[in-house]
């Protein structure tokens, strides 16, 4: 009998061992010194939590709403690029998994299955998440493509005008499909799974780009489309006439600075995400957990505040919680699930975080998540006083 998995740490040793380097290694970096990346998984290990006994719990309950939608716990799947080369078909394997657990998926722009791939083989609605072209008639067509596909939120990432630079991804030469270099055979021939199933698909490249924008009908390399494509010049203004193109609830992504996140609020969005994009754009950035309590302070009141960035447990889940944010966006955590096992995997993983944040709630004292808040801490080095009039 193949051993129990018991945490996300359990899918990334397998994910390690059955994803092709390169995109394994896409997932599971930073940028440059990786100093924000790891920071992102150590500050939630500063927070400390207040053990409390005897209290009633049963009748435990994790549901709650992202932007007014009912999630069966404060989960999401974060938007991924290439997430279908960590698995064949991964978009929409994940967005199966994620619909039996009752929590929202998100598309990524640089996903390997297309918009319609997705719609075509999963039965809930997906949110899709939008990054910025320099064609504007491609960006434009991704919207309308979203809507078309009845997906119930957009979510507009900031944080990317300009690609990070991690180090692996140049050394790898990572491409979807890997080029035929003899490097890359050898580590083939060493994942047959992944092999297997890649050989039985047709979606291999990135197929919300590649027959849709001009000079995108070969698309092999994520470095090479961000350089040239990814608008720099990305503005409030742009953001503006995307919330109004769109017309649907709309997520602002990629958000560190309070001020970034007053703006955010007075763009009229439905919510922010605070976001370092997972440790791989602005090396040295705090960790998002650490940005939280203060983004919080600022806006908390005027629009729903998420986050992302390290969350790779349950516990993990109630401290963000507890430092004011609503929900939170698994990125890596889903990966793993989806590279060691496909579907699978990613309800094991989803799976775990459950298990996790139910019983820590129970822990804690509490039986709903909705009465989860600072309360439950016993040490927060990230704690804000009240705001200062200015
Ligand atoms: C985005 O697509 C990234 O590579 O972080």
């Amino acid at each position: 009998m193949p051993r129990p998995i018991t945490s996300v740490a359990d899918l990334q040793a397998l994910a390690r061992r059955r994803v092709p380097r390169m995109f394994y290694d896409y997932a599971d970096s930073g940028s440059w010194t990786e100093s924000t990346y790891r920071a992102n998984e150590e500050d939630f290990q500063k927070i400390k939590l207040r053990q409390r006994v005897a209290v009633d719990m049963r009748n435990r309950s994790l549901a709650s709403t992202m932007i007014g939608i009912p999630v069966s716990m404060p989960v999401a799947l974060a938007p991924t690029g290439l997430t279908g080369m960590q698995h064949a078909d991964g978009e929409i394997l994940a967005a199966r998994a994620a619909a039996k657990a009752g929590v929202p998926f998100t598309l990524s722009t640089m996903s390997i299955c297309s918009i319609e791939d997705v719609a075509e083989n999963t039965d809930a609605p997906f949110w899709f998440q939008l990054y910025v072209m320099r064609d504007q008639e491609f960006s434009n067509g991704l919207i309308d493509r979203a809507k078309a596909a009845g997906c119930t939120a957009l979510v507009l990432t900031l944080d990317l005008q300009i690609l990070g630079q991690r180090h692996k991804d140049i050394k790898n030469g990572l491409t979807t499909p890997p080029a035929p270099t003899i490097a890359n055979m050898i580590n083939l021939a060493t994942k047959p799974r992944w092999v297997y199933h890649m050989a039985q698909t047709k979606r291999r490249t990135f197929r919300n780009i590649v027959g849709h924008a001009k000079g995108a009908d070969n698309l092999r390399s994520l470095g090479k489309w961000t350089a040239e494509q990814f608008d720099p010049a990305l503005d409030w203004d742009a953001v503006k006439r995307i919330k109004d193109r769109w017309g649907g609830k709309l997520i602002i992504k990629g958000i560190l600075d309070p001020e970034d996140a007053a703006l955010a609020a007075k763009s009229g969005a439905d919510a922010l995400i605070v976001s370092n994009h997972g440790g791989r754009q602005l090396d040295g950035a705090i960790s998002s957990i650490a940005a939280l309590p203060p983004i919080v302070r600022e806006v908390g009141n005027k629009i729903e505040v998420h986050m992302d960035g390290g969350v790779r447990s349950g516990q993990d889940v109630i401290k963000a919680r507890a430092l004011g944010a609503r929900a939170v966006y698994i990125g890596r955590a889903f990966l793993y699930g989806l590279g060691a096992m496909g579907e699978f995997g990613v309800s094991e993983a989803l799976r775990c975080i459950r298990n996790e944040l139910d019983i820590t709630m129970a822990f804690c004292g509490l039986r709903d998540i909705e009465k989860v808040d600072a309360n439950i801490l016993a040490e927060n080095p990230f704690a804000v006083g009240p705001k200062k009039k200015r």
